[in-house]
């Protein structure tokens, strides 16, 4: 069934020429395939522990189990409080990490009656990667923006639901550009979740959201070059060839239809071209064998072998589609990222900032604060951990440390919702199981960097006439073409700030101004900047928005710029996990797999399909709060 000659058939139908890579019906009949006669030998034979592990895998990215029961429906029920966890015996459970994983298991544990609290290292916020930059870090200390999490898709309806459920306000995030008009819709409008077991599941009240349509104003700017995204949309061409990529494809298009082929897996193609998943039985085996496949490979093997793209195209794509920096982790990460981050997609964010959801979550929860857990001893009637007190900054610190590990807390049961990465400076008595420790010290968690630059107004709100009238005898005109008022949406280049975006909303207080993320960078676009001073980056960012804006821009930019490098705050280590080649299959069984009905694992690391994303962490969450329910 799981056949590892799959992908040899794939990469033989695309070798015939690039055009396979781009004709979709052949992409359609390519993973169903079966194995080709002759083909190399396999790897593993079906019923290995390859094959275990891809099935198992398969189940943890669809959310299911080897009964095909739809887990997504069951959290969301549990997390909703239509449901509740089975009653057990009362455990003392100790939650390491007050992030969205560590809140949402302590908080159905809590509910369902147990003796639940939680223990976060930071002294002075929980949140863990969601974290709202707020107060008097901005010279208008009624702006806020985002260090971490800032958008949430519409199709993440564990997020939506829990955040309804909690009542914290949602609206609109604006991946594209729109004009500074109030939304048309609601925040609040329905996300409806469609189950494979015929049954439905609906949060929000008002009609549904539709996305104002994109005016495709923001810049993109590579080679040397800028030009709009309408402008790059009407004609892809001389974009594209600045980088030698002779198409007029548009860079999301290939994108899209390259990954087509990791798609047909579990989805069929229907008549008017749109995909349709698969009946679930299918999906989950039609997964298992892209994991079987495709697991080993990085996106840049997936882009040369399967796809067939040449250098010229990786650069362009990759460069355009925020590829680049990816292109040696494992292929699958990208893929599944894919689905949630493109221009079809639609956004929400929660509109009093990120941190109301996990403030929201937290209520009632009994959290000591400033306690970084060091020790972990298990003994004949459960757990103790040991924790020191918590000193110095989270960020960027260069002085204090971790106090002497004077805290103590006996459980029965201990989830450990921290990163990987946090528990490698942690010692565990007895040490931890191979597989798990494996995954402890190999699994490989992303960097993210974020700079976030202060104005005094929301020149990006303006037209060329509110720029006249507030520049009188200074006016100068922009360098790439008359002012487009717009919010929301954001620029990509191929300078150190690789994307910008703007915020998606006028300020609430009525402040005037606005807090611009000035550079989002991932992985090694990331350590550029991560290396430079804070001056140093508020220097660059703010040049480069002078270079695309206009140098007018700087009379409102306050001397406030503030970044976040995730790989360089001392409790997240890193942004999220992120496979590379092979590491899903290998260490991925090891990474949520509960240790003796004692220790527990959560975060967003634990759910494969959601690396990087707040569902991941709530998915994990609940699933480690069923876990402790469900031992013996
Ligand atoms: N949820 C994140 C976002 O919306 C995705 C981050 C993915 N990170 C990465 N290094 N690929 O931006």
């Amino acid at each position: 069934m799981i056949n590892r000659r799959t992908f040899i058939h794939i990469s033989g139908a695309t070798a015939a020429g690039t055009a396979a890579a781009t004709s979709l019906p052949g992409a359609a009949q390519a993973a169903p395939a079966r194995p080709a006669p002759g083909a190399a030998p396999g790897r593993a034979p079906s019923g290995s522990a390859r094959a275990e592990a891809a099935l198992t895998m398969a189940r943890r990215v669809l959310l299911t189990d080897d009964k095909h029961t739809d887990l997504t429906l069951r959290y969301l029920r549990l997390l909703t409080g239509d449901a509740r966890l089975p009653r057990k015996a009362r455990r003392r459970v100790v939650v390491v990490g007050a992030g969205v994983a560590g809140l949402t298991c302590a908080r159905l544990l809590t509910a369902a009656g147990h003796d639940v609290r939680v223990i976060e290292a930071n002294s002075n916020r929980i949140g863990g990667r969601i974290k709202t930059f707020r107060g008097d870090v901005w010279q208008d200390p009624r702006l806020r923006a985002e260090a971490g999490a800032m958008r949430i898709p519409s199709t993440h309806v564990l997020t939506l639901a829990l955040a309804d459920s909690l009542r914290v306000a949602r609206r609109p995030f604006h991946l594209l550009d729109v004009p500074p008009s109030p939304d048309l819709v609601s925040g609040d409008s329905r996300i409806t979740y469609r189950s494979w077991t015929g049954e439905t599941f609906a949060t929000g009240t008002r009609a549904p959201y539709r996305a104002t349509a994109s005016q495709g104003s923001r810049f993109l700017h590579v080679n040397g070059q800028t030009v709009t995204k309408a402008e790059y949309l009407r004609d892809p061409r001389p974009i594209n060839k600045s980088f030698g990529w002779d198409s007029a494809t548009p860079a999301s298009q290939a994108w899209a239809e390259a990954l087509e082929k990791t798609r047909a897996y579990t989805r069929t193609r229907k008549a008017d071209g749109s995909w349709g998943e698969k009946p679930i039985v299918e999906r989950v085996e039609g997964m298992a064998r892209l994991l079987d496949d495709l697991g080993d490979m990085s996106l840049h093997q997936y882009l040369t072998g399967v796809a067939g793209w040449d250098t010229a195209q990786i650069q362009a794509v990759g460069t355009l589609e925020n590829l680049t920096s990816r292109l040696s982790y494992g292929l699958l990460h990208s893929a599944f990222g894919a689905l949630d981050l493109n221009p079809s997609m639609t956004y929400f964010e929660f509109t009093g900032g990120t941190d109301t959801f996990t403030r929201a979550l937290s209520r009632g929860l009994r959290i000591e604060t400033g306690r970084v857990l060091t020790g972990v001893s298990r003994h004949g009637s459960g757990v103790t951990l040991h924790a020191a007190p918590e000193t110095g900054p989270e960020d960027e610190a260069y002085q204090g440390g971790t106090g002497p590990s004077r805290y103590t807390y006996e459980a029965d049961a201990v989830v450990l919702a921290v990163p990987f990465a946090a528990l490698r400076h942690v010692t565990f008595d007895p040490i931890l199981p191979y597989g798990k420790r494996r995954a402890v010290i190999e699994l490989h968690h992303d960097t993210a960097h974020k700079v976030l630059v202060e104005f005094t107004r929301r020149w990006w709100e303006w037209d060329e006439d509110t720029w006249k009238a507030e520049l009188g005898s200074a006016y100068r005109p922009a360098p790439h073409g008359p002012a487009v008022p717009a919010v929301g949406g954001g620029c990509v280049s191929d300078e150190a700030c690789r994307f910008v975006y703007f915020p998606s909303h006028p300020s609430d207080d009525g402040a005037p101004g606005g807090v611009v993320l000035a550079a989002y960078n991932w992985a090694g676009d990331a350590l550029r900047f991560d290396a430079l001073t804070p001056q140093d980056r508020r220097t660059e960012a703010l040049d480069h928005l002078a270079s695309l804006y206009g140098d007018r821009i700087r009379r409102y930019a306050t001397d406030r710029c503030v970044s976040q490098s995730w790989l360089r705050n001392r409790w997240a280590l890193g942004e999220a996990v992120i496979e590379t080649p092979g590491q899903l299959l290998s260490l991925g069984p090891h990474v949520a797999a509960p240790v003796d009905d004692v220790l527990y694992f959560a975060g967003d690391h634990c759910q494969p399909r959601y690396h990087a994303w707040i569902a991941g962490a709530i998915a994990s969450g609940t699933e480690a709060a069923l876990q402790v329910t469900d031992a013996p």
